[in-house]
């Protein structure tokens, strides 16, 4: 395994995905097991962007919990019909809020997050099992480039992972 990841700091940030893509494609193809998997995605991703939050919650009983993640202290749990997270779950598509102090009944696990974008994981039955969610402390921070990155790079974890394998 990689004891690394190698991208250009000075970049955009569309160039700094596809950099990053296939290197997460051969660290995850690597490893079955899930929590590894999301824990390491969510520590390249934090490093290569500086993003202020990034986590996953995963999808348990009638609500989403918090898993591996990077940044501060976060809620751990989210109803389905809560937040950004519970909006992503429920339609099962990548929610991107520009201003989240315009988003109706977003979530504010800290003051500091701005903008924030969410994107569903889906298993092999198309269920999602859980989502990405990740937060900037700027407004408007996210876009189609990050949508196509990230949902490239959550489609490795839903091929490849297993929970407790
Ligand atoms: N803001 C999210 C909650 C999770 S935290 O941002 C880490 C939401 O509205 O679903």
């Amino acid at each position: 395994m990689a004891e690394s990841i190698a991208f250009s700091k000075a970049a955009d940030r569309e160039t700094i995905y596809a950099e990053l893509v296939p290197q997460i494609e051969e660290l995850i193809s690597g490893e079955s097991d899930l929590i590894a998997n999301l824990a390491n995605v969510a520590a390249v991703l934090k490093e290569a962007f500086g993003f202020f939050w990034v986590g996953f919650y995963l999808k348990k009983g009638d609500q989403l919990v918090l898993g591996p993640f990077q940044g501060p202290l976060a809620c751990t749990r989210i109803d389905f019909d809560s937040g950004v997270c519970g909006h992503a779950y429920s339609t099962r598509s990548t929610t991107i809020v520009p201003n989240v102090d315009e988003f109706p009944g977003h979530i504010a696990c800290s003051s500091a997050s701005k903008s924030e974008i969410v994107i569903p994981m889906f298993d092999s039955a198309g269920e999602v099992f859980g989502v990405l969610d990740i937060d900037s402390d700027r407004l408007n921070d996210f876009s189609e480039v990050d949508q196509v990155g990230l949902e490239l790079i959550l489609s490795f974890i839903s091929n490849v992972s297993s929970r407790g394998s």
